[in-house]
């Protein structure tokens, strides 16, 4: 079985202490692949440097987190620009709106989500949008951006059934991690409607662990609990689930 975690911040300094045995554990358990979503320059030599490690398993994405669009956001846009040119990239992300945190930089994150989107179009690459209260907006500037070559995954689909099928109107998967298998998750009731080729599995680590390890660190080994309970809500076999998914993975990330 060869499962793909399709969001995961390896580099995180949550895992500073056990890195390596973090990688260990999830590719004895069939993860292999690993897609790490950018959040601002201060982690490109470390992303590097992971993907130089693991040159078979890691694949690195560019883009600025909007969490992190501060006033500086101009440089930040112009280091992924600059980076874009001498670097492989297999997605700009994570890349969106994000009004829980701050909402008085909303001007500045629009700006950042367009421009980042515009550079996606042009390298032909998928975007992997963060949006957290926020569908409204998202949606407004994929509304003015979308086309045959905007595609990608909607990160951490938290959203209604409605939501969910006009994100899938823009050519975006679903991204499914921990908030699956949480009692007052809600997305559980109604993914059976989704079509599985529309989704993708992550795990979002160190954040969102899912059951029964909510409120821990996440790694990416706890994929695992993510994909029963995807194959228990879709009534299928977990290698089915898993043979799909990482395809799906696939069609996108265009990478093996
Ligand atoms: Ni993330």
């Amino acid at each position: 079985m060869i499962l793909t975690d399709t969001h995961t911040h390896l580099y995180s300094e949550a895992f500073e202490a056990d890195r390596d045995a973090v990688i260990e554990r999830a590719l004895k358990a069939g993860i292999s692949r690993f897609f790490l979503p950018a959040i601002d320059a201060s982690y490109s030599e470390s992303m590097y440097a992971l993907q130089r490690q693991y040159p078979q398993h890691i694949h690195l994405m560019a883009g600025l987190h909007p969490t992190h669009v501060k006033e500086n956001y101009k440089e930040e846009l112009k280091h992924i620009s600059a980076a874009l040119k001498i670097r492989k990239f297999v997605a700009i992300g994570e890349i969106g709106i994000d009004l829980h945190w701050d909402k008085t930089t909303l001007k500045d994150q629009q700006d950042a989500f367009r421009f980042q989107i515009q550079l996606a179009k042009h390298y032909k690459l998928p975007i992997v949008i963060h949006c957290r209260e926020a569908f409204d907006e998202v949606f407004e500037i994929l509304e003015t951006e979308k086309s045959s070559d905007l595609f990608g995954i909607f990160h951490c689909f938290t959203g209604t059934l409605e939501q969910a099928n006009k994100a899938i109107s823009y050519n975006m998967k679903l991204g499914i991690g921990g908030v699956v298998t949480f009692k007052n998750g809600k997305i559980d009731q109604f993914l059976s409607q989704i079509d599985l080729s529309d989704i993708v599995l992550e795990t979002d680590a160190p954040y969102l662990s899912p059951v029964p390890y909510r409120g821990k660190r996440n790694e990416s080994v706890y994929l695992l609990k993510v994909l029963e309970k995807v194959a228990d809500i879709y009534a299928l076999e977990k290698e089915k689930v898993a043979e799909i998914t990482t395809k799906n993975a696939l069609d996108i990330f265009k990478t093996v």
